[in-house]
């Protein structure tokens, strides 16, 4: 038995749907323990790309059971469609399953989104106005009860939700926003229509985890976002509304920390982020442009170009501390293969001062000023190297800092978005 978190290193984005389907490959269950469809996780199969949301990167593995657990929070329309397009496509989702405590992503909580983040006008979040923070806060708020998975298998239980929803929810729209009260038929209708195409997923899977957990099943438990979207852990405000890190996974999930055997960081060579906030290393010049065009950084979810920049070891220190790192999957190496020099920031100078740890006060982050190190690049296709003694050895020095900087091994190194472009150096 072993249980094996994947875990954003940074903002996002980081190949993280990557990593989940190799190791899907060896395991058992495959659960996804957090966010919503702000996430895309992207898994290419031969000359086949697939853009996951909702549905845990296993789901290409026809023998191994995916699971999206409590700490999930679904959009029905979404789910519906990507059930529907995997099917399409040949996969099936018979081992699907879906969490009934997990919290629906309603049509008011999308509306407000959207509303919210206009009206932040120049100070938006930069969300991906797919209703996160609204569900995330009605889930805190406990009551009027929000819908859940478990409504959806009951239409009048659904009804009953969302009437006491709409009782608040009608007041804020007009009152704040002068938009048009929702309809209650309308909404529950807008909802049941994709009941049907779900509702032979929804179960009890804290009982379904503990059935496989003590039948010794290897299990993966996929995060989405990164380290540093974490409502707590991240550059707040500019966050999402749940929890990306490795405690993430036990809430997630309902698996306590002692039965975790593992915890793989996923980190770029570089760094991205997607909307507002701070980000030290960030190239406002052609190297970033070129950074985007050749990592092809467009948001999987919102089609956003990514803002890029070297890679930031101080944060990458900081996401092994926070996660409780075991190792590194490092990714997207192949896209430094033409720079004639690579930089990694060791250390911030904020004020005159160095800081090697990251601050916890974001409003210092915010002045960050990145101390690099300079490494010479390799400038050679990487994409077809398979076995890591025939990386150049400035490729292996860079990954050799990358390691000393976070105080973590490397075990998987990724030059390129297929499955067969992955240099395993240890049992990850
Ligand atoms: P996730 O959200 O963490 O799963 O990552 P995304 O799927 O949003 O973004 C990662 C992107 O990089 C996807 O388009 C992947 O296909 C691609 N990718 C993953 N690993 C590599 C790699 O090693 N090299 C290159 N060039 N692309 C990669
Ligand atoms: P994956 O799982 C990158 C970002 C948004 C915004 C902030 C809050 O593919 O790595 P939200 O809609 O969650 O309220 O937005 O978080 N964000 C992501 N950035 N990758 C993601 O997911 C993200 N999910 C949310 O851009 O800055
Ligand atoms: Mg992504």
């Amino acid at each position: 038995m072993s249980v094996k978190v994947v875990v954003g290193a940074q903002w996002g984005d980081e190949g993280k749907g990557k990593v989940t389907d190799l190791l899907a490959e060896q395991a058992d269950v495959v659960v996804r323990y957090q966010g919503g469809n702000n996430a895309g996780h992207t898994v290419v199969v031969g000359g086949d790309e697939y853009k996951l949301h909702l549905i845990p990167s296993g789901i290409l593995h026809p023998d191994t059971l995916c699971i999206m657990a409590d700490g999930t929070v679904i959009d029905p329309e979404g789910l519906a469609s990507e059930l529907e397009g995997l099917l399409a496509r040949g996969i099936s989702c018979d081992n699907l399953r879906v969490s009934g405590n997990a919290h629906v992503i309603m049509p008011y909580h999308r509306l407000l989104d959207e509303l919210q983040e206009t009206a932040r006008g120049a100070g938006s979040i930069g969300t991906t106005r797919c209703g996160i923070g609204p569900v995330y806060t009605d889930k805190t708020a406990r009551k009027p009860l929000p819908v859940r998975m478990w409504d959806l298998l009951d239409k009048d239980a659904l009804r009953e939700r969302v009437e006491g929803q709409l009782a608040q929810k009608n007041i804020i729209l007009q009152a704040l926003y002068d938009a048009e009260p929702l309809e209650l038929e309308a909404v529950v209708e807008q909802v049941w229509q994709h009941a049907e195409t779900i509702s032979d997923h929804i179960c009890d899977t804290r009982a379904l985890l503990y059935e496989k957990l003590e039948a010794g099943a290897d299990i993966v438990l996929e995060g989405a976002q990164g380290t540093f979207l974490d409502l707590d852990y991240g550059t707040y405000p500019f966050v999402t509304s749940s929890h990306p890190i490795a405690g993430g996974a036990c809430l997630g999930t309902g698996i306590g920390p002692t039965m975790i055997d593992a915890v793989v960081i996923v980190t770029k060579a570089y760094s991205t982020r997607v909307g507002a906030g701070p980000f030290p290393t960030e190239l406002d010049s052609e190297i970033g442009d070129l950074i985007r065009d050749r990592g092809q950084e467009y948001g999987t979810t919102t089609g956003r170009p990514r803002r890029c920049g070297w890679l930031d070891g101080v944060a990458l220190r900081a996401s092994a501390r926070i996660n409780g790192a075991t190792v590194i999957a490092l990714m997207l190496l192949d896209v430094l293969d033409i720079f004639e020099t690579i930089n990694i920031c060791t250390a911030y100078e904020i004020g005159g001062k160095n800081y090697s740890m990251m601050p916890a006060n974001v409003e210092l982050l915010s002045e960050a000023k990145p101390v690099f190190e300079e490494m010479p690049g390799w400038g050679c296709d990487l994409g077809a190297t398979t076995d890591y003694d025939d990386l150049p050895q400035v490729t292996r020095d860079y990954i050799s800092l990358i390691e000393e900087v976070a105080g973590t091994p490397v075990g998987l190194i990724s030059v390129g978005p297929s499955r067969a472009q992955t240099i395993r150096r240890a049992e990850i």
